[in-house]
């Protein structure tokens, strides 16, 4: 698929200018990391590369707003604020990002929005892109801890693994500092999990 067939309002040219003025530096730099990973990972699994870079510079358009906006923004574009989120704002990037891509960027495109949507803490039932941009986004060059070089080499042998081991490795690391674990994370393991031993 062109980006023509995507019928953008907008070029990948003025979308990136875009970003690059509303996240920070650092930010912006993830996002071209992620987009490079996502951009291999999809010509690997066969996605559409287009929308693997859409998405992957778009993911965290949302990231870095402080508390107040994000709560603002949630009530904006009606989103549930459950109570984990309450504790959490920033667990609302995902969803934000995803209504700033259709409303600011003029992206339509309902697989790029939900890729943006789960990038996250995905879901059951992940799409191709879904993946894609849950796992570029967790071993892109710029990451840098215990395990993640094996999750890297996983991603491009096996995808749904991949992913596996990187709920495992987030949820270890999550209980290690005593955090508050959001559902969502453990619904989408119990999934992979259910994927791996049906395979
Ligand atoms: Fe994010
Ligand atoms: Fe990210």
């Amino acid at each position: 698929m062109t980006y023509e067939q995507l019928s953008l309002t907008i070029t990948v040219e003025d979308i990136k200018s875009k970003l690059r003025l509303s996240i920070s530096p650092r930010r912006y730099k993830h996002s071209e990391n992620v987009t490079e990973v996502a951009v291999k990972l999809a010509k690997k699994y066969g996605a559409d590369t287009n929308k693997a870079t859409i998405a992957g510079f778009l993911h965290d358009c949302a990231k870095g707003k402080s508390t107040k906006e994000l709560l603002e923004l949630s009530e904006k574009f009606n989103i549930h604020v459950d109570e984990y989120k309450k504790l959490h704002p920033e667990l609302l990037h995902d969803e934000i990002g995803a209504c700033i891509a259709k409303t600011d960027y003029g992206i339509e495109d309902e697989e790029i929005l939900s890729a943006i949507r789960y990038h996250t803490m995905g879901r059951e039932n992940m799409s191709l892109l879904e993946k894609i941009i849950f796992i570029a986004d967790y071993i892109e060059p710029g990451r840098n801890f215990p395990g993640v070089e094996e999750i890297r080499k996983l991603a491009f042998d096996d995808l749904d693994k991949s992913i596996l081991q990187a709920l495992d490795t987030t949820l270890i690391y999550l209980i290690k500092i005593g955090a508050i674990i959001h559902p969502d994370t453990i619904k989408t393991r119990n999934y992979f999990i259910s994927v791996a031993m049906q395979s």
